[in-house]
């Protein structure tokens, strides 16, 4: 039997500034081809979780490994497309149309200087295909709607052909069919293409049925095996002040 290294292990994460705990203790793996989801309260942690995953930030103690190998020496950050929170607020005369912004998902693949060749040009249009943005693609992304420009930095985030994708809170003010479609997109990113999808959301009922695990992050980390079963969710989140029995009532409407 093969060995199944994680992409992401981490084992007792701690982060302290200035004497506030802001997570303590954390261990978890994330598999290849696994769909993620992580939830929590405002101001619980997600976003420093995410950000130390990706060697953004520092943990005060505690070992992250990236597909078995010391964060300090991986070295195939392309593998990993990134979607920060708040990514598409940006300001209406920002001057980049949407294709300047997808092609920056190529960068790091191509180096900064090099001439974009026919299989960047290639995986560039397929991205936008993909998020349905292609035909934006000369605008200028400043004057795009929210839900717009949210494709568009996911477009530029699977540009780059990642095997893990980390989309931070990215439905903030999307309409519901909108995001309807985001989800099954997510979803068949990850069925057909066996992408690592991470998704940080408060809107888990919608996507109870598609996701494998659930996290949930305030300060400390639960993890959920089995999110459609919402006794054990809803234990975990009472505990921590989540309504994660919104998966129940989500699998009630139907
Ligand atoms: N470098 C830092 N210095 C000081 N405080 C920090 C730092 N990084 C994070 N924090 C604090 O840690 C807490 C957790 O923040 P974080 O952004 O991770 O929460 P979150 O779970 O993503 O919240 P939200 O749902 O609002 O996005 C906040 O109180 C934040 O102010
Ligand atoms: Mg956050």
């Amino acid at each position: 039997m093969k060995f199944k290294v994680p992409i992401f292990s981490v084992k007792n994460l701690s982060f302290i500034v200035r004497g506030q705990k802001i997570l303590s203790n954390i261990s978890l793996e994330i598999f290849n081809s696994e769909y993620v989801a992580i939830i929590g309260p405002n101001g619980g942690g997600k976003t420093t979780l995410i950000r130390m995953l990706l060697g953004l930030e520092e943990p005060t103690s505690g070992e992250i490994k990236l597909y078995g190998k010391n964060i300090k020496d991986f070295k195939f950050w392309d593998k990993i497309g990134y979607v920060p929170q708040r990514a598409s607020h940006v300001d209406a005369s920002f001057p980049a149309t949407v294709q300047d912004i997808v092609n920056m998902g190529r960068t790091s693949k191509r180096g900064f200087f090099s001439r974009m060749n026919e299989k960047d040009k290639e995986a560039v249009h397929d991205s936008m295909v993909k998020m349905g943005v292609l035909h934006l693609k000369d605008k200028m992304v400043g004057t795009l709607s929210g839900g717009q420009r949210q494709r568009v930095m996911i477009a530029r985030a699977l540009a780059s052909k990642p095997e893990i994708l980390i989309l931070d809170e990215p439905n903030t003010g999307v309409d519901i069919l909108s995001q309807k479609n985001f989800y099954a997109l997510l979803a068949k990113l990850n069925k057909e293409e066996r992408i690592t999808i991470v998704f940080i959301t408060h809107d888990i009922g919608v996507i109870a049925d598609d996701i494998g695990r659930l996290f949930t992050v305030n300060q400390k980390a639960i993890i959920c095996n089995n999110p459609k079963e919402a006794l054990s969710c809803e234990e975990m989140s009472e505990l921590y002040g989540i309504e994660a029995h919104l998966i129940h009532n989500h699998k009630h409407e139907h």
